[in-house]
């Protein structure tokens, strides 16, 4: 069974007999409710090293309604579970008071590649996640931080965080996990009906389909505005963004003139669901 720490002293404690026997130490920060995304970086995370520290934490801070907060999946014994036979080291599940103790006053905001996108649509969420993961870093001491590429956009606030702050951390992104029908993996899918499921990895499909034509040379704001309406069609409420960004940068782009993402936010009935992709210039 893995190891369950409550207490930051505790956590810094085994962490400091770690550092004793020259063990590199890696972090995956979560909000439970894991599922192959997540273990998926736990997996990559014990290839690069010694020790691997699994945290899990809901936090509040990062929700833009206390619904969607009230209603995220807890199942701390079943994930504590699934990372027992991947061998992961140790799972922080601190209490609420180790990351936002009583008078709590302070928060980190990461401007630049945290504006647009989620961000214009999530006000005050990616400062709640720079905030957590910063406290997390810290907390941990850890070398290496492993987060996934689903959450693109926090993968690059994350990097431009602990660049900004000097924390000694090296983040690294790793691949979208996906169901066999190409829709990402997400805590949120199991809020999907059975005809919003099968509806679903359209989301998928279109964004696929539309990087592909943008790779080949088709023009990017008629390819968009196409991909936008096939995802109504497809049964999504909503399209609250569908954008080329840069790849390294996050900067908008009108034409591929560098490795670039397609990202998208749509609401399937009562739930948002983000992707992205890869574009390629050919
Ligand atoms: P959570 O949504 O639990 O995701 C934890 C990590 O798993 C993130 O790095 C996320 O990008 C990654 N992940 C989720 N779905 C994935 C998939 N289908 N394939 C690959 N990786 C996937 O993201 C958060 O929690 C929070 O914002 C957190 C960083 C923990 C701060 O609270």
């Amino acid at each position: 069974n893995v190891p369950i720490v409550r207490a930051v002293a505790d956590l810094r404690t085994i962490v400091a007999g770690w550092r004793r026997e020259a063990a590199s130490i890696a972090v995956v920060p979560t909000m439970g409710a894991l599922h192959e995304g997540h273990l998926s970086l736990v997996r990559a995370a014990l290839e690069k090293a010694d020790r691997v520290i699994v945290t899990l934490f809901v936090n509040p801070k990062q929700f833009n309604s206390a619904a969607d907060l009230a209603a995220y999946p807890r199942t701390e014994v079943e994930d504590a579970a699934k990372l027992a036979p991947l061998g992961a080291h140790l799972l922080y599940a601190p209490d609420a008071a180790e990351i936002y103790p009583e008078g709590f006053a302070t928060a980190v905001s990461v401007g630049g590649v945290s504006e647009g996108l989620c961000g214009a649509f999530r006000p005050g969420h990616f400062d709640g996640v720079a905030t957590v993961v910063a406290k997390l870093f810290l907390q941990t001491g850890a070398d290496l931080a492993f987060f996934g590429e689903k959450d693109f956009q926090q993968l690059h606030v994350v990097r431009r965080m602990a660049r900004d702050l000097d924390i000694p951390i090296t983040v690294i992104g790793c691949p979208t996990v996906r169901e066999e029908d190409g829709l990402a993996l997400s805590s949120r899918n199991v809020r999907l009906s059975l005809a919003e499921r099968l509806a679903a990895p359209k989301l998928a499909s279109i964004l696929h389909t539309a990087a592909g034509q943008i790779a080949n040379g088709a023009p990017v704001s008629l390819t968009l505005a196409e991909a936008r309406a096939a995802i109504l069609s497809a049964g999504y409420r909503e399209v609250e963004y569908l954008e080329l960004r840069a790849d390294a940068d996050l900067r908008p782009l009108n034409a591929l003139y560098c490795p670039a993402r397609l990202l998208v936010a749509a609401w399937l009935g009562n739930t948002r669901l983000i992707d992205n992709v890869e574009v390629v210039p050919l």
